[in-house]
């Protein structure tokens, strides 16, 4: 009895010490051995190690699957390439900490974690990790930073929790996820995912023969461009780290109990799970590649993929096609770079180019970046690292631009170098300009005055004798703009016409300059919308200035522009706004003019406020100094310039409230003795469109005249002429005054 009983305790203990070995502890130890049959499970039971056969496979693996929610999903192999073909292995852990998986029939080893560590540790163990990484350290150091190995840095096709995809750039430590051969077979396969760190760093999917698959885009602070950027419900959150050390990738779940895990599939995806408890499966929560835009450079160079377009590729705004047959094969440009002339065109909305190639700086802002580009011939396009807050860092392509997606509201802007003759005819784009095209402007802009001077000067050459003496007043500035206004008499007026080009040289900028200025034109710096477009403020060399931007879509063709530059170029009065220059650049055409701090009589006059501030000595000044101003244009100028759309939108106050007629898009000018004209092409504005003219299209000084005295009435009265309402009749405010005189 007494002796069964000792048998009885004997068993139970030997029973309670293998259960103890195999289910309580989740480390092994030197000598110790995991045979095939005995399992590890993690402390608290989310993952378990040993052999296991893939369905449909008699060979035998050592690997790390779940153990918690879902038998079957392995996550990590040892001896991937090398099956054991029985049961005779077993996980041992050397004396020296090296793991082996060995056959304990003859005692190959067919696999070796191969630790780069002394042989000298002392009480080494291998242990599973609640995160499913199985590592191998010093007994007493629980230190991650000092582990001796770990399964996290071999992955098989698995990404877990806390793993990193990438390098560690001082070790050359590689962490690349490789597909299974088959669902049987679990030897490398044709698939695998990998962070490239050449030059700005990107995740790539690879196939076959080395072939990209699919693209991450490089990461913008948020995501990687073309992914969405994860929503702040995500059960995972997404770290990308980029330092001296190391780059990698990895993602976390927001909560404990939640399970995710990403897979490179041997069918040739990359897919993201996470474990959904309701159903006890897991659920695809992201593939890649997902659609055929996703796969790598579909569209070829210069090309954009838009999955919602039939076909799907196309060629970027300015490129056409490389083959002229019907075969899709790439895009190449309209008009080839010439370097030195080049500017940019912003597409917005893309997933960004492959950026293999690429350098970048971090600490360069988009301005620096534009200039870093320009500097380089060979520089393509150029976008900002950081999308975050206004953007920050530097990205430079110098190959053509490969695998670019359109993905509308979460893409990003790129830059890409364009000749200056494909600047400005773009739709949305907006222009982003370069320096070095002075030469070509000036020779725009020349022209363009040369012809009119032909033709004006003719008319006005003796008037013109007569009044410049009267032009002495002025800046620098001013003689810039007027220096053939102080050449002497008669003698000298045949030597004006030969080199009247030098002599009426307006003040040309260039675009770069004027971005500059307006701060790449800015919302911040938007001051108005005219007709004919936008108003920026700026400041050029300490001046402030106001840059009237002429918007493509406006009826204000080079032909008024033309107009309002050679009109302006000879009109210098102290009630009429000044130009200081223009700039030419493709299709954008820009005026300069001083920059007028109260903004428009129309914000004081019709303001309840603001009118306030306008006392009758001031509404006096006010309307002297516009009927001086017309008086100059009508009489007192070289020219008889017909204004054709005075109104209080085109008066502008300085800073002492001095009236200033702007807005010269619509004037006309005569010769001396005309005095009026008819044109087919009624242009101006309601309510301040004398008769004749709205009616007949008859315009003579005394149309300005007429919307001089509807300006006159609604200085005095506060009010509108068009939309007048009065109680007691229908009139508007000239019939009103009418009848009040009356
Ligand atoms: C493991 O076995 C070796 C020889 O087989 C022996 O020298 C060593 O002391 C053993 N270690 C432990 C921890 O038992
Ligand atoms: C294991 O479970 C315990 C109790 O639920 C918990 O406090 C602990 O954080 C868990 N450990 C890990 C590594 O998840
Ligand atoms: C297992 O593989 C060994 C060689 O590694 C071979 O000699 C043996 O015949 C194989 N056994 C079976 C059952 O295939
Ligand atoms: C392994 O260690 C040796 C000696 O310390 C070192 O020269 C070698 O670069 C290491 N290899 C890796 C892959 O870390
Ligand atoms: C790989 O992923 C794709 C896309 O999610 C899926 O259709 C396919 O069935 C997966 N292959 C395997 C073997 O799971
Ligand atoms: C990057 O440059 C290398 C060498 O010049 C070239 O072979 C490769 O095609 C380029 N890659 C891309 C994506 O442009
Ligand atoms: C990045 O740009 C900054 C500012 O232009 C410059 O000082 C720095 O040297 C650049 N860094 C690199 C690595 O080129």
């Amino acid at each position: 009895m007494a002796e069964s009983l000792t048998k009885l305790a004997f068993l139970c203990c030997l029973c309670l010490s293998t259960q103890l070995f195999s289910q309580a502890s989740d480390s092994i130890v030197p000598n110790q051995s995991l045979p095939d049959g005995k399992f590890i499970v993690s402390s608290n039971g989310t993952f378990e190690m040993g052999f296991f056969s893939p369905d449909g496979s008699k060979n035998s693996f050592f690997g790390i699957w779940y153990k918690i929610i879902s038998t079957g999903t392995v996550v990590w192999v040892a001896n991937r390439d090398s099956p054991l073909n029985d049961t005779s292995g077993a996980l041992t852990l050397t004396q020296d900490g090296n793991l082996i998986v060995l056959n304990t029939a003859n005692g190959n080893v067919f696999w070796s974690s191969r630790g780069n560590y002394t042989s000298n540790i002392q009480n080494p163990v291998a242990q599973l990790l609640e995160s499913g990484n199985l590592v191998i350290r010093v007994a007493n150091d629980e230190n991650p930073e000092n582990y001796l190995w770990q399964s996290f840095d071999h992955p098989s096709d698995t990404a877990l929790p806390g793993m990193k995809i990438g390098k560690n750039l001082v070790t050359g430590l590689d962490r690349v996820l490789r597909s299974w051969k088959n669902s049987d077979d679990p030897s490398p396969g044709n698939y695998y995912f990998l962070l490239d760190s050449h030059g700005f760093p990107q995740l790539f999917l690879m196939g076959s023969g080395s072939v990209e698959r699919s693209r991450y885009g490089p990461w913008n602070g948020e995501t990687f461009s073309g992914t969405s950027v994860p929503k702040k419900d995500s059960i995972y959150t997404l770290e990308f780290v980029f330092n001296r050390e190391e780059i990698y990738y990895t993602s976390y779940p927001v909560g404990p109990s939640i399970f995710i895990r990403m897979v490179s599939n041997h069918t040739g995806y990359l897919q993201r799970f996470s474990w959904d408890h309701r159903t006890q499966a897991w659920k695809p929560l992201l593939t890649r590649p997902a659609d055929d835009c996703d796969k790598y450079g579909i569209c070829y160079g210069y090309g954009i993929c838009d999955i919602n377009s039939s076909p799907i590729c196309s060629c970027l705004d300015k490129f056409k096609p490389q083959n002229e047959e019907d075969s899709y094969g790439g895009c190449v440009r309209r008009t080839p770079l010439n370097c030195k002339n080049d500017g940019f065109i912003k597409y917005s909305g893309v997933k960004l180019p492959d950026t293999r190639n690429s350098s970048y700086n971090q600490s360069m802002n988009l301005e620096e970046c534009e200039k870093m580009c320009m500097q380089i011939c060979s520089c393509v396009a150029y976008a900002n690292m950081d999308i975050r807050g206004k953007g920050s860092g530097c990205l430079l392509w110098f190959e053509d631009l490969m695998d670019i997606r359109n993905l509308g509201e979460s893409g990003q802007d790129i830059y890409v170098r364009m000749a200056s003759s494909e600047l400005g005819s773009s739709g949305s784009s907006q222009k982003i300009g370069s320096s070095g095209r002075k030469a070509k402007i000036i020779r725009v802009c020349l022209t363009l005055l040369a012809a009119i001077l032909l033709l004006g000067l003719i008319l006005t050459l003796y008037k013109w004798n007569k009044q410049q003496k009267r032009r002495k007043e002025g800046t620098k500035r001013q003689q810039e703009l007027t220096r053939e206004g102080t050449l002497g008499g008669n003698s000298r007026q045949t030597h004006r016409v030969e080199s009247n080009m030098e002599d009426l040289e307006l003040p040309l900028f260039d675009l770069a300059t004027i971005l500059n200025a307006t701060n790449y034109f800015s919302p911040q710096n938007k001051i108005g919308e005219g007709g004919f477009g936008p108003v920026y403020k700026g400041t050029l060399q300490g001046q402030e200035i106001a840059v009237k931007r002429l918007s493509e879509y406006s009826t204000q063709g080079l032909n008024e522009f033309k107009n309002e530059v050679i009109l302006f170029a000879k009109l210098q009065h102290r009630n009429l706004v000044r130009l200081l220059g223009c700039c030419i650049d493709g299709e954008e055409k820009m005026l300069i003019y001083e920059f007028m701090p109260n903004n428009s009589l129309e914000t004081f006059i019709f303001d309840e406020n603001q009118s306030k501030l306008l006392d009758w000595p001031c509404r006096f000044r006010i309307i002297n100094g516009i009927a001086r101003g017309l008086l100059y244009l009508h009489q007192d100028s070289r020219l008889r310039i017909i204004h054709r759309d005075l109104k209080a939108s085109n008066i502008l106050l300085d800073e002492g409230m001095n009236p200033k007629i702007s807005d010269f898009g619509m004037a006309r000018s005569f010769g001396g003795n005309e005095t009026e004209a008819n044109t087919r092409r009624v242009v101006g504005t309601f309510g301040y469109m004398s008769p004749e003219y709205a009616v007949d299209g008859n315009f003579s000084v005394k149309s300005d005249v007429f919307s001089f005295g509807v300006l006159v009435l609604e200085i005095i009265s506060g009010t509108r002429n068009r939309g007048f309402f009065h109680p007691d009749h229908h009139h508007n405010l000239i019939g009103h005054a009418c009848m009040d005189t009356a």
